[in-house]
């Protein structure tokens, strides 16, 4: 990304245009979030439902006042401690951010990416962007500038390259609008680190309730979610994927897998996954899309242990697969 490009896509965001950008979690399809006109845009080139509230970028603490009615001292204890970086703050909504953005909530999420360029652009623009995952809707979020062209191609007025998201999964999301700060998004920034701040803080029950029914996946909420059949199961469930691959023994099956195992069919392969959080959370998106575009029938995942550092990718794991 140069210098050239930074300008070209400042005066495009000015201009009401769509500008894809690398941050630290997943690549942005940045707009400027008080401009109506602009924020329709976001909607439209992803086929995002206009339900779906859209997170708000800013170079920082100064900027993100501006766009709030209240930050209080808790935002600005987070803000501190935790931005540039992985973590959304959900305030009350200036009127000068557009309703739309909040999908008519009087609230808004804020967030300063920890990525220099993007930062860079941010400080230029000097207003909010805003920005969700530059994917099409309900589909896997983008990590290298390369998805996000796959992803959007030229329904985006220009495309920032800044490598290779360096966390790969998106923000934790938390919101300071309820009587107790609530965790609405699990990711990097977690749950002991907030407390550790804030004090009490509670979790949005749809996290508690990770155990959903193996039904059919499109009865399933899914969310970033690859297009092949993908399924999951915990480490000491293993016997139901002998089974599976028993009765699928001459279907192609990719599985992305803690645990390296033997294999019966050639038909059937296993991808190593990182046994590290960070590490695994960086190749997950890059490992879905993979396998996905491999032809395979099914993709079958083993979830990592149920421990808090793995509750952000357990969450994403769940909410891209159903059930073996
Ligand atoms: O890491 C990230 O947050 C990435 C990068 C680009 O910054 N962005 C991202 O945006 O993931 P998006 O639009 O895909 O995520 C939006 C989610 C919503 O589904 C909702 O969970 C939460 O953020 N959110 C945003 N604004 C909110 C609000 N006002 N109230 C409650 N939740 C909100
Ligand atoms: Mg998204």
């Amino acid at each position: 990304m140069s210098r050239e490009d930074l300008d070209k896509a400042v005066h495009l965001l000015w201009d009401g245009r769509l500008v894809a950008f690398p941050t630290e979690t997943v690549y942005g399809l940045g707009a400027d979030a008080t401009n109506p006109e602009a924020v329709a845009r976001i909607f439209q080139a992803k086929g995002r439902p206009a339900t779906n509230p859209v997170i708000v970028h800013v170079a920082g603490i100064e900027q993100a006042r501006r766009y709030t009615t209240d930050w209080s001292r808790n935002a600005q204890w987070l803000a501190e401690i935790f931005w540039p970086g992985p973590l959304t703050i959900v305030v009350p909504r200036a009127p000068a951010i557009a309703p739309a953005v909040s999908a008519g909530l009087d609230t808004v999420g804020l967030r300063a990416p920890r990525h220099a360029l993007t930062l860079e652009l941010l400080r230029l623009f000097d207003g909010a962007v805003a920005a969700p995952s530059a994917n099409r809707s309900n589909r896997i979020s983008p990590t290298t500038a390369q998805h996000v062209l796959e992803e959007l191609g030229d329904r985006v007025d220009l495309i920032l390259d800044g490598g290779q998201c360096d966390i790969g999964i998106e923000s934790t999301v938390i919101t300071l609008c309820t009587p107790v700060p609530t965790v609405l998004r699990p990711g990097d920034v977690e749950l002991d680190q907030l407390r550790a701040v804030l004090g009490r803080v509670d979790v949005h029950p749809r996290f508690i309730e990770q155990e959903t029914p193996a039904s059919s996946p499109g009865q399933h909420p899914l969310h970033y979610a690859p297009q092949t059949s993908c399924f999951r199961y915990e480490a000491d469930e293993y016997p139901h994927v002998v089974q599976y691959l028993a009765e699928h023994a001459t279907s192609p099956i990719i599985m992305l897998a803690l645990n390296a195992r033997m294999l019966a069919s050639p038909k059937h392969r296993v991808v190593g996954m990182p046994n590290h959080p960070p590490s695994y959370a960086r190749h997950l998106y890059c490992a879905l899309r993979e396998a996905d575009a491999s032809g395979t029938s099914a993709i079958l995942i083993e979830m990592p242990p149920d421990e808090p550092e793995w509750f952000a990718i357990r969450d994403r794991l769940t909410r891209a697969t159903v059930r073996l």
